[in-house]
């Protein structure tokens, strides 16, 4: 067995554990929104036509934010379709994914699933095929309490109250030439720009995120994010950041380690961020909202793997809500998971915001058959504890461990881990990843520092069969189970964490 030691100190302080860092997103995409969170014919449908069960559901996750409507579907919307008696909206094509918008969802649907389940609304504007006044009267629609037109017709829509939506993204991947209306970097950055100070008029109180990079490998990456916020630093508070995962060329040594490439993504990010606000003389910083994040198994050939290629699949002539993206996840992407909201926690400090994409049915923790059953996918697990148990403030894990030979990343350590503390419970929670296709190891940690604590819970998610997928008729014969051999003992939790697993260890004052 292999070991290692992770050195903790309640003093080394990242920063606090957001609660947007656990946000998802849904988009009018494939069944996320219709006979996903939306399915009047479904037998736990409230008066709304949502399904109860996905609404339970998105409770357990623990969702925090939701980013709504897209996503590249809301590159072409039209947000006016979607309010109103539904039998008058009409009927549009989705050039973004090839199909019929139907328009029974719109933003005062999506509101009340809001307010049912309790999540925070992120909302995006159409900045591919509309500009500054789509954007402002949207904002108007939504935020001013009443005595114009467009906040009176929310009122007759049965909206008394303003909505009070904070954060704003300012369209989505404008740097994808997929992307409807796709723009350079400098026609973006002034739109994001202008946009953003009408939007500012209207509601000074918003929080906006400008498009950064689709991905780290898109050939614009980097100068991108410094030619948008060069235009627009003022305007933002923060700057997107958009990564899909799998198994290129079925190397899993390499797709264990993700988290290695969001890091890098992170922090240089960061640095052209950082670069603009010298070079300006600015003072505030920008932050990362990490607003699409998951394992997500594209297709390759088009030679940039960072493009949406699935929606190439849909050679149906404009079909509702078809299955598009309904990837069936194993227990290793579970793992890799896992590990990227590790990722994500070791940047607290810059990443403010993030969203799994998607909630449910497209690449999502949970699944719907139409008008009938919902389960949860494996990555469905790590997101749900570590939404639950992270609290307090994250603090600096500095692992020691050997390392396993990655073909995209070379030689990386063998675990990967980050530690929340709330000084206000005393609660330590550690959170560990083993990579190792092979190999279990024995993990150390000095536990001193944080006074006489003792195991509360540890927990393992892992399968000798990695591959293993949940499905409708069997998604629990692999869920987290006790780790036995977590204690704490002279002052060192000692743990052993299996091959390809995700652990999460809580500590509480003894
Ligand atoms: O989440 C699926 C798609 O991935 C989104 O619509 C788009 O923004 C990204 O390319």
């Amino acid at each position: 067995m292999l070991t290692a030691t992770i050195t903790v100190d309640p003093a080394f302080v990242v920063g606090p554990v957001r609660r947007r860092t656990f946000g998802s997103f849904v988009e009018h995409l494939g069944r996320c929104v219709y006979t996903g969170i939306h399915d009047p014919e479904h037998e736990s449908a409230d008066e709304d036509g949502f399904r109860g069960d996905v609404i339970d559901l998105t409770h357990e996750l623990g969702v925090s934010t939701v980013r709504y409507p897209g996503g590249n579907f809301v590159s072409g919307y039209r947000w006016e379709d979607g309010i109103g008696p539904v039998e008058n909206r009409p009927r549009r094509l989705d050039l973004a994914w090839h199909a019929t918008e139907p328009n029974l969802v719109g933003v005062d649907e999506f509101m009340r699933w809001c307010r049912k389940t309790g999540v925070e609304p992120m909302m995006a504007v159409n900045l591919g095929t509309r500009g500054v006044q789509e954007a402002i009267d949207l904002l108007e629609y939504c935020n001013v309490p009443g005595g114009t037109y467009w906040s009176d017709l929310r009122r007759s829509h049965g909206a008394e109250e303003p909505y009070g939506i904070r954060m704003w993204c300012l369209g989505n991947e404008m740097d994808g030439p997929w992307q409807t209306g796709h723009k350079t970097a400098y026609e973006y950055g002034r739109l994001a720009a202008e946009a953003g100070r009408a939007m500012r008029q209207v509601d000074p109180s918003i929080e906006l995120v400008a498009c950064g990079s689709s991905g780290r490998g898109m050939p614009t990456f980097g100068d991108w994010e410094r030619t948008v916020l060069t235009e627009a630093y003022d305007q933002v508070e923060y700057i997107s950041a958009h990564a899909y995962y799998w198994p290129r060329d079925g190397d899993l040594a390499s797709f264990l380690a993700a988290g290695v490439e969001m890091d890098v993504f992170v922090e240089d990010v960061v640095a052209t961020a950082d670069a603009v606000r010298a070079a300006g003389n600015h003072s505030k910083r920008i932050a990362i909202s990490f607003d699409e994040w998951n394992v997500w198994y594209m297709g390759t050939g088009t030679g940039n793997d960072d493009a949406p290629q699935e929606k190439a699949k849909v050679t149906d002539p404009w079909p509702v809500a078809p299955r598009q993206l309904e990837d069936v996840y194993t227990v290793a992407d579970a793992v890799v998971v896992g590990g990227l909201l590790i990722s994500l926690l070791r940047h607290t400090d810059r990443v403010h915001a993030a969203s799994q994409a998607q909630l449910v049915n497209v690449i999502a923790p949970m699944m719907t058959e139409p008008g009938g059953a919902s389960w949860k996918q494996t990555i469905f697990h790590p997101f749900a504890l570590t939404s639950q148990h992270a609290a307090g403030q994250v603090l600096r894990a500095a692992v020691d461990a050997p390392t396993v030979a990655t073909p995209r990343f070379g030689d990386v350590p063998v675990v990967d881990a980050t530690v929340t503390h709330d000084p206000a419970t005393g609660d330590v929670v550690l959170f560990v990843v083993n990579r190792s296709l092979e190999e279990a190891v024995s993990i150390d940690v000095p536990v001193r520092a944080f006074g006489d604590v003792d195991v509360v819970e540890a927990l393992t998610y892992a399968n000798d069969d990695y591959l293993w997928q949940a499905t409708e008729t069997d998604s629990t014969s692999v869920l987290p189970e006790p780790n036995a051999t977590a204690a704490v003992t002279d002052a060192r939790l000692g743990i052993e964490v299996p091959a390809v697993s995700w652990s999460m260890v809580r500590l509480g004052r003894a």
